[in-house]
């Protein structure tokens, strides 16, 4: 999920959006896609919702879920797993998750050839020198950071991961974005949604009305930083991620759309910024991507760098305890059917208890949108801290 799909700024001047675009064959077997996600998300779950809502034991075992609001994750676990049987009983749902699935795959199938009918002229529009904006920078790794939870995985189905394929931004960026993702329906994203408005009404989570320096972990290619330069326009921009072909990209973008940027290859866990040295962390579906341990740690990083007083605002799916059962099976079939490992174990966990025991203070989690979506974790690194952490 990391692309942007309006790229066009009044005025950049800067070219960053194509003056070219796919054949007609490439973009009406995308646009296809985008019909069929629609029909799969907006009418057929809503049937197999109904279904599931009048079935005797889903009655009963939703009923369970909508108590337990601290579930013990093996009951939760459980729940689910009989949940899903009884959604699988119904063909209607069966068709919905193939269509997910069917589309998920083709995404991949059908854009990249897609691409590669335009191959000269998008390798000409991401490779071609641009300027850097004034106080722009992006530092490569000499040593790739690579943990192997990240280099494994061919995140969403797409082949050989985050850096599988050369054009995966153009790819993202003026196929996958407004064609299909664009109509929201997939993974935790409602039907209907609109999921640049969503990255905006993140941003305005925070809480006060100008920053000097927000940092975001996991920045890819800089959808979210470039949604923060409209927000809080004042606000100079950090970012890390683990992927050199987002960073490139995104370093590309922003330099197009004329806002600065620091962007580094390097694991969020682990960086070489300054203790206290931000007074804003976001994050942007970073989360359900990183397992349990890797988020512990990522928490303790931010709290390193930021200043007393500074906020933290996280944005991610839903645990499962906030959303219905029924949607509760949606998300957790994304864990083996569209390529996220870590997605059900992260929505059966607490990222608020995570951030407590990283020394965060005035934690809170709530969501701005349909189905939980997006889900809000915001806090605060304590005013008054030592160097061991806390002040007692
Ligand atoms: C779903 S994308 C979101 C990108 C971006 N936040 C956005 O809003 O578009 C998740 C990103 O997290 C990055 N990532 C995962 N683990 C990381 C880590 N330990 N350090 C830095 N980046 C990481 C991935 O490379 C990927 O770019």
């Amino acid at each position: 999920m990391t692309f942007m799909t309006k790229l066009e700024r009044k005025g950049d001047g800067g070219g960053s959006v194509p003056d070219f675009s796919l054949t007609q064959r490439g973009r009406s077997g995308l646009q296809i896609l985008g019909s069929i996600q629609r029909y799969s998300a907006g009418s057929l779950r809503k049937v197999a919702a109904d279904t599931f809502a009048e079935n005797e034991e889903a009655k009963a075992l939703s009923a369970e879920h909508e108590a337990d609001k601290n579930p013990d994750k093996k009951a939760l676990r459980q729940r689910i797993a009989r949940a899903r049987e009884i959604c699988e009983s119904d063909p209607n749902y069966r068709m919905e998750r193939f269509l997910q699935r069917y589309v998920a795959e083709e995404n991949f199938n059908r854009g990249i050839p897609a691409i590669e009918e335009r191959r000269e002229q998008f390798e000409k529009f991401v490779t071609e020198k641009v300027e850097p904006v004034e106080g722009s920078e992006l530092t490569m790794a000499a040593e790739p950071p690579a943990p192997k939870y990240w280099t494994d995985v061919d995140w969403h189905l797409e082949p050989g991961g985050w850096d599988g394929y050369d054009l995966y931004g153009p790819l993202f960026a003026f196929g996958l974005g407004p064609l299909i993702f664009k109509f929201g329906g997939y993974a935790a994203v409602g039907y209907g949604d609109d999921i640049i408005e969503q990255r905006m009404s993140a941003i305005r989570q925070f809480p006060k009305k100008s920053y000097e320096r927000i940092y975001e972990p996991g920045c890819g290619g800089v959808s979210t930083l470039g949604a923060i330069n409209k927000v809080f326009p004042g606000a100079e921009l950090y970012g890390s991620d683990l992927s050199p072909l987002l960073l490139k990209n995104g370093y590309m973008l922003a330099n197009k759309m004329n806002f600065p940027v620091h962007l580094k290859h390097e694991d969020s866990t682990q960086t070489s910024e300054p203790d206290n040295s931000v007074d804003g962390v976001i994050t942007y579906a970073l989360h359900h991507e990183m397992p349990p341990k890797a988020n512990k740690e990522l928490f303790k990083e931010m709290f390193r760098i930021m200043k007393p007083g500074a906020d933290i605002v996280l944005s991610d799916p839903p645990p499962f305890r906030a959303v219905s059962l029924f949607h509760s099976v949606i998300l957790d079939w994304d864990t083996d059917h569209r390529a996220e490992p870590f997605f059900s174990t992260i929505l059966e966990s607490s990222l608020e208890e995570m951030m407590e025991e990283a020394g965060f203070e005035a934690v809170e989690a709530y969501s701005i949108g349909q189905d939980g979506y997006p889900w809000i974790t915001r806090a605060r690194k304590p005013a008054e801290t030592t160097e061991q952490g806390v002040a007692a």
